[in-house]
């Protein structure tokens, strides 16, 4: 009897099978990974189509963990975010990717990443967010950082880079160019990382791989 095929999981297109496979590597052998221009051009183009339907109002200041104030928050941070959702027409390219990327690397590295979720995010000229993890040992189930980037013809000039740094001495491994299609992923946990301040309007995606943390037969939401 044939396999059945849910929904986002459909067959791989054989034009996925290199880049999935240059990010297995990547993660195996150094746990990240990045790749100019490396997200499919119609996956980037439906994503700026999404954006492009957002107010200025859907993007609303990040929380940044418990008991920390708007003052706290503003020194770490300040981007402005807005979760997509993912039964809207404009995500479902994005959503299928990373839904075929996800068990690639299931299959591949057993990572057992099990849901998805993402989020657009603006930074203003002089915008930053300052060294962070992504997510804490034993307190997180957040396995793997994906981020793409939406800014066509950004110049060297004009900032804005994602800075990786090591996982143990902190030293710093490289910064990214947040241009059109570039693709950052790494191992959330391991990497601190931060977001210079840009010269100009800058937009990112920014996407997270979760282990399933579900007890006691209550769903675990997805963010
Ligand atoms: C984040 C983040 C990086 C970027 O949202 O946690 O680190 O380059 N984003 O936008
Ligand atoms: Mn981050």
């Amino acid at each position: 009897m044939p396999a059945k095929q849910s929904g986002f999981s459909a067959v791989r297109p054989p034009e996925d099978e290199s880049l999935f496979e240059r990010i297995a590597e990547g993660i195996e052998s150094r746990g990240y990974i990045a790749l100019p221009a490396a997200l499919p051009g119609p996956v980037t183009e439906s994503l700026l189509h999404y954006l492009g339907r957002f107010q200025a109002s859907h993007f609303h200041p990040a929380r940044i963990g418990r008991g920390t104030g708007e003052a706290h928050n503003r020194f770490v941070r300040r981007d402005r975010i807005a979760w997509m959702e993912s039964d809207d027409p404009d995500a479902e390219a994005w959503f299928a990717w990373t839904e075929r990327l996800k068990s690639y690397l299931n299959r591949r590295l057993f990572l057992g990443l099990f849901s998805f979720e993402s989020h657009f995010a603006h930074y203003a000229p002089g915008d930053f967010y300052r060294k962070h993890l992504d997510a804490f040992r034993g307190d997180s189930n957040r396995v793997l950082t994906l981020v793409t980037y939406l800014n066509r013809g950004w110049e060297p000039d004009q900032g804005g880079e994602l800075v990786l740094y090591a996982p143990d001495d902190g030293d710093e491994i490289g910064k990214v160019v947040p241009g059109f299609g570039t693709l950052v992923i790494f191992l959330s946990e391991e990497f601190p990382h931060e977001v210079l301040a840009a010269g100009r309007d800058r937009y990112s995606v920014a996407g997270w791989f979760r282990i399933n943390g579900s007890i006691n037969r209550q769903l675990d939401p997805p963010r």
